[in-house]
């Protein structure tokens, strides 16, 4: 949420920041600005609206400086405006700042500083810390950030420019993501590390509440009693391309299609010798003998990733699972202990309830399992066990290839707690593992039959509302599949239990409704199919995905797309990815902002 990016060096500050801007464009974009001083006079140009719009506003007249900072906006306090977008400067105009995250106690913050007599210009929660820069303000800036910080209450990553300073700046964060960028001569914080990829692989990661201070030739990290931090340089090894659309109209596409060789990336290098093999790992069979509870907890699309891992957890090792949604799980004293294992699903390892419900789990001292994409990144260091899905950067705001990632690396944990516990015969495993290793060429030679699926979508994109039905697995990809439709394409979408749907919502079935039908599992099949009658029976147009070589379902759906042939446990990894590609063609034809849906953003670091 919101997205930050600062800079001090021998260049231009502003074209960098708005480079930088337009690679975290994802986390935010209801407004726009940059602050650059030059001269030593600090100037703010902002703008309601995207960088592009920001960019409109300079009328060609780039402000000069070599040291800036600039922010895309996710809105919370206070609508979308030119008043409200960051930077926020202090009365004086010298102090300049930006601001991802929610300061918690900002009324308070600001009854006092309007007392003092300090002016607000906006509605926001950030324009205090400006303002408090300049009451602390004592001449030395990491004092200042230092005085200001032991004020604040929320999460926070800030950056802080002052025109007396013009060869340094500060930052420091809190439950937000930040990062440093070491260059040449250049030094750079960021929100995400595309933002600065062009100009440097060398990262530092920070910890909460410690304190950057950045001058062109150096980096120094503090903590809140000024003393120096030694912090290893993490290297960044993937390429700017991997940020980049490459010839893709849009990310989301693009990331469509990189899912073969993301699920290679991540299940490949985990087999060994036809057992699965983890890095960072540290449960083993005693351990696992301790455990009499597994919690899944997750946002969005990785809480649906987390439900089929219960499926095949529960299924492959007969643990009991719980899956819960971060921002529930956290506030509802769930029962968790020591023998509890709570495995933790995100793509961003930021998202602000799912980093507390972690932090609540460890509180009550249950052992963390992480699922993270992004390496580094706050639920990844916070967790006692990390399992990286190789996704590589995923920029779409709706979620592709983290989610198959994400799923692939559920198949490889419930594979090897069955193997752990034993109660996952050696020989299925060894099945289970063959046809892991065939599914990166099935979702390239899935992605490549799906051709019909463009012209599927033009023809049902002014619909008003799209059903999706499954059993079992099937479900918990209906639900994946529905929220892709929804947020990009604006279509109102349910998923159900297909043998729910009798006990209300069938009544919302009439002359038309399309129903996606997800009928892969074998097992459920006959079961699958007295649903889908009960559907076309009430006038329902059926789209029904279905394995390779289902004959029977031609005779009931009207329309049928077919993935390859793959166990039961395994389909959800495919069957997802026909109706990713629906939801995509649907938002196409519509005219939508496909990678940046309205009111979402990539990276939910509020509450
Ligand atoms: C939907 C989507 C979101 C995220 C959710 C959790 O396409 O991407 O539902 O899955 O916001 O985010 P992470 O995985 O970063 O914790």
């Amino acid at each position: 949420m919101c997205g930050i990016v600062g800079y001090i060096g021998r260049k231009e500050a502003a074209p960098v920041l708005l480079e930088g801007l337009k690679k975290l464009e994802y986390r935010g974009y209801d407004s726009a600005g940059i602050a650059v001083i030059a001269n030593k006079k600090t100037t703010v140009i902002k703008t309601k609206g995207r960088i592009a719009d920001l960019e409109k506003k300079f009328e060609g007249k780039i402000p000069k400086g070599n040291l800036g900072i600039g922010h895309t906006r996710w809105a919370t306090h206070g609508a979308p405006s030119d008043a409200n977008s960051h930077p926020h400067a202090s009365n004086s105009g010298k102090i300049a700042v930006v601001h991802n995250g929610i300061i918690e106690n900002y009324l308070d913050l600001k009854k006092m500083l309007i007392e003092k007599g300090y002016k607000f210009a906006s509605e926001t929660d950030t324009e205090v810390i400006a303002h408090l820069a300049e009451m602390y303000d004592d001449g030395d800036l990491v004092n200042t950030l230092i005085k200001v910080v032991k004020d604040l209450r929320g999460s926070f990553a800030i950056g802080l420019i002052h025109e007396d300073h013009p060869d340094e700046f500060v930052a420091v964060r809190k439950d937000s993501p930040l990062i440093v960028g070491v260059g040449e001569k250049e030094n750079f914080i960021a929100s995400d590390i595309p933002a600065i990829l062009e100009y440097t692989r060398r990262i530092y990661l920070l910890n909460d509440l410690e304190i950057v201070h950045l001058t062109a030739e150096k980096v120094e990290i503090l903590d809140l009693n000024k003393k120096k931090i030694e912090k290893n340089i993490f290297e960044v090894e993937w390429d700017v391309e991997a940020a980049e659309k490459n010839g893709y109209e849009h990310f989301m596409l693009k990331e469509i299609h990189e899912q073969p060789k993301a699920v290679q990336n991540t299940v490949t290098p985990r087999i060994v010798n036809n057992d699965i093999v983890f890095d960072k790992f540290s449960i083993d069979e005693s351990s696992l003998k301790e455990i009499s509870k597994i919690f899944v907890v997750a946002c969005g699309t990785a809480y649906h990733a987390g439900m089929v891992g219960k499926y095949l957890i529960e299924n492959f090792a007969r643990i009991p699972v719980e899956v819960d949604i971060a921002s529930e799980f956290r506030y509802r004293n769930p029962i968790v202990d020591k023998n509890t294992l709570v495995i933790i699903v995100s793509q961003s390892g930021e998202t602000a309830d799912t980093l507390a419900a972690l932090r609540e789990s460890k509180k009550k001292g249950a052992k963390i399992l992480a699922i993270v994409n992004v390496v580094g990144s706050s639920i990844a260091r916070e967790a006692d066990d990390v399992i990286y899905t190789w996704a590589g950067p995923e920029i779409a705001v709706a979620s592709t290839k983290a989610y198959t990632t994400q799923l692939a690396t559920m198949y490889l944990l419930a594979i090897k707690f069955g193997l752990l516990t034993k109660n996952l015969p050696t020989s299925r495993a060894r099945n289970l593992i063959k046809e892991l290793r065939e599914i990166p060429a099935k979702i390239d030679s899935l992605i490549g039959s799906l051709k019909e699926i463009e012209t599927m979508a033009r023809r049902h994109h002014c619909e008003k509302d799209i059903f999706y039905l499954g059993r079992g697995l099937d479900y918990m990809v209906a639900l994946e599949g529905s929220l892709k439709l929804k947020e990009i394409s604006y279509i109102h979408s349910e998923a159900y239990a297909a043998g729910e749907l009798k006990h209300g919502t069938i009544a919302l079935i009439e002359h038309g409704t399309v129903v996606f039908a997800l009928a892969t599992q074998d097992e459920l099949f006959e079961k699958m199919l007295s649903n889908i009658k009960e559907v076309k029976a009430r006038g329902a147009t059926v789209i029904a995905i279905a394995k390779e070589g289902n004959e029977k379902i031609k005779e009931v759906a009207d329309e049928v797309f077919y993935i390859p042939n793959i166990t039961d446990a395994l389909t959800s990894i495919l069957t997802v990815i026909p109706l990713q590609m629906f939801a995509y063609y649907c938002a196409v034809d519509k005219g939508c902002d496909v990678d940046k849906p309205r009111n979402l953003a990539k990276s939910v670091t509020v509450e």
